[in-house]
């Protein structure tokens, strides 16, 4: 009987020899050392043996057992270190190679812009605010002094909304980021210097147009407001973007809410102001501005005999292509979303 179970160990020794894989090798536990395998099937046999042959066959069956337990054990190791092995040989890697680094985009030109303009109006105190950019006819147009149909309105070629109307109007797609002079002086405790940057949706495409551009519009409240404050923040805007030596023009124009109304234009960078094929006659129109229509303050709550106000915007996509250097021929290019020439900037 104790040879019985030297033949067992001798037995795993010589199956467990071919085994090289882990199917193999639960195959070859189950016939040894599974619930109903050999050992357990000469274990059995014990119960049949008397006392004193089954102490001194019992002591022999456990070391047997446990011979055969580490046997199983070491020979698990190996299969296992082996898959591990063949994985590591067909899954290798140089972590030495250099890595394959993504490519790295940047903000769009505009996107560039505005965030400059934000900067520059910062450092002489505005502060930026959010504009709606679909609104109510009353704030792109009645609360800036144009009624239901004043012809004036004709100026901004707008997108009207296929929306219900609503106690202020119809909705817009606005036509200027202007519909925000109003809803700051409802918002904000006077005086205040604000910039807001929105979009302007008009129907309009050409070389110098898109149907959706971005204007910056400052509105700067307070009882003293000036003209020659307007000037003076106008003229260091121009001098931070475009550079000392640009000159700045305010031609008399005619705005609704604003009252005198001016054009700004800037000197051309190309000729210096001598008049070339780009600005004609030395100049480049770049904003509208005014100082703050007393209707206007009106309908922003405010009483007109003690508080005034001036407003200016620019197109920031003809400010970007105004800059020296830049020479945009359309400005249609900037929305065509062609990487070689958004790459350039
Ligand atoms: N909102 C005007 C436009 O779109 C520009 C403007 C703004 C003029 C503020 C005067 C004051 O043309």
């Amino acid at each position: 009987m104790q040879d019985a179970f030297q033949q067992l160990a001798q037995g795993l020794i010589v199956a467990l020899k071919t085994v090289s894989s882990e199917s193999e090798l639960e195959a070859v536990r189950v016939e040894f050392l599974g619930r109903k395998g050999k050992l357990a099937e000469a274990m059995a046999g014990l119960k049949d043996l008397g006392a004193e042959a089954r102490r001194e066959t019992g002591k022999a069956a456990n070391e047997a057992k446990m011979a055969m337990e580490r046997l199983f054990a070491s020979a698990e190791d190996r299969v296992k270190s082996a898959r591990l092995g063949r994985l590591a040989e067909a899954e290798w890697v140089d972590l030495s190679l250099p890595g394959t680094s993504p490519r790295e985009g940047h903000l769009h030109i505009v996107s560039q812009t505005i965030i400059e303009v934000e900067q520059i109006f910062n450092r002489i105190g505005f502060t930026r605010h959010h504009v709606p950019e679909i609104d109510w006819d009353y704030y792109a147009f009645e609360a800036l002094n144009m009624p239901q149909d004043h012809p004036a309105r004709d100026n901004w070629e707008t997108y009207f909304m296929d929306a219900p109307e609503g106690e202020k109007g119809k909705m817009v797609a606005t036509p200027h980021p202007s519909n925000d002079q109003v809803r700051l002086m409802e918002k904000l405790e006077p005086p205040f210097k604000a910039l807001y940057i929105g979009k302007a949706y008009r129907r309009q495409s050409d070389v110098s147009h898109v149907p959706i551009h971005h204007q910056f519009e400052t509105e700067c409240i307070s009882h003293d407001a000036t003209f020659s404050e307007l000037k003076g923040v106008i003229e260091f805007f121009v001098h931070e973007y475009f550079g000392r030596e640009r000159k700045v023009r305010l031609r008399p124009h005619h705005f609704r809410f604003t009252e005198p109304s001016f054009e700004i234009d800037i000197s051309c960078a190309i000729c210096g102001g001598a008049a070339c094929r780009l600005c004609k006659e030395g100049w480049l129109e770049l904003a509208g501005a005014g100082l703050t229509h007393p209707n206007v303050i009106r309908a922003g709550g405010l009483d007109p005999n003690e508080w005034r106000g001036f407003a200016f915007a620019f197109g920031v996509e003809r400010v970007l292509m105004m800059r020296e250097g830049i020479r945009l021929p359309d400005m249609r290019d900037l929305y065509k979303n062609d990487l070689r020439f958004l790459e350039q900037f």
